[in-house]
């Protein structure tokens, strides 16, 4: 039987990463990250000292760097150049750029292509925010995670702390809800429900009964 992809689209926060990681678990499928490519080339924009607003300048610096996304212990590791930048693309400095590199038609083409590549043979769990609708449009599964920003903002705080790095909510609220605008209002390939993605609202639901909730709906069809 040929393996399915699933398609798991939302705003910042949502959970989706999460959800995704462990959906693919369960099921034996490969987990992709497309939000750690975007923030792998915005690690190396910053590096280079581009301009994120520079379309050129950043598809220069696409088509030059090495990109690997690879899991280990349940965990997603990225290396750019044979350098672990796991850590260093979760910062600040990173996050508050990513939608401005992620907003030109040429980049998203080029990542769109990686990431059908790397869904060809069927078997993914992908999350991201134009999965559904450009990336896989195909998908045997969509589902469009949401929940309310204050939500988002208040989990994503937690998980902060729990790292031990400093977070502070009420910036984590504007900047989540920023990035979201960015998103949605870019003209190729925006933050949107495909229509035909099922929304599942998480906002008092926790991960695992999302888990449950999606496999639930895939171990029924497959
Ligand atoms: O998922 P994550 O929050 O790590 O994504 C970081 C950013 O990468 C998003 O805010 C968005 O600008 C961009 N992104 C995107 N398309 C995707 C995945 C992420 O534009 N498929």
């Amino acid at each position: 039987m040929t393996r399915a992809n699933i398609a798991i689209d939302g705003p910042a926060g949502a959970g989706k990463s999460t959800v995704a990681k462990k959906l693919a678990a369960e099921l034996g499928y490969t987990y992709i990250d497309t939000g750690a490519m975007y923030r792998a080339l915005t690690w190396k924009v910053l590096q280079e000292q581009a301009d994120p607003e520079n379309e050129s300048a950043v598809l220069h610096i696409l088509q030059q760097m090495h990109l690997e996304l690879d899991m280990k212990n349940g965990n997603v590791f990225v290396t750019v150049d044979e350098k672990d930048v796991t850590d260093a693309i979760r910062q600040q400095d990173v996050t508050s750029l990513v939608s401005f590199t992620a907003r030109h038609a040429r980049i998203r083409s080029e990542m769109v292509e990686k990431q059908k590549k790397l869904a060809e043979k069927g078997g993914t769990v992908m999350d991201g925010r134009d999965i559904g609708t450009a990336v896989l449009p195909d998908a045997s599964f969509k589902f469009f995670l949401n929940a309310t920003v204050e939500e988002r903002a208040k989990r994503r705080h937690a998980e902060q702390l729990q790292k031990g790095m400093q977070s502070d909510l009420t910036q984590l609220q504007t900047e989540i809800a920023e990035r979201d605008r960015i998103d949605s209002e870019r003209e190729t390939a925006p933050l949107k429900k495909a229509d035909d993605a099922l929304e599942v609202d998480t906002t008092a639901m926790t991960i695992d009964e999302v888990v449950s909730f999606l496999l639930g709906i895939v171990r029924e069809v497959k």
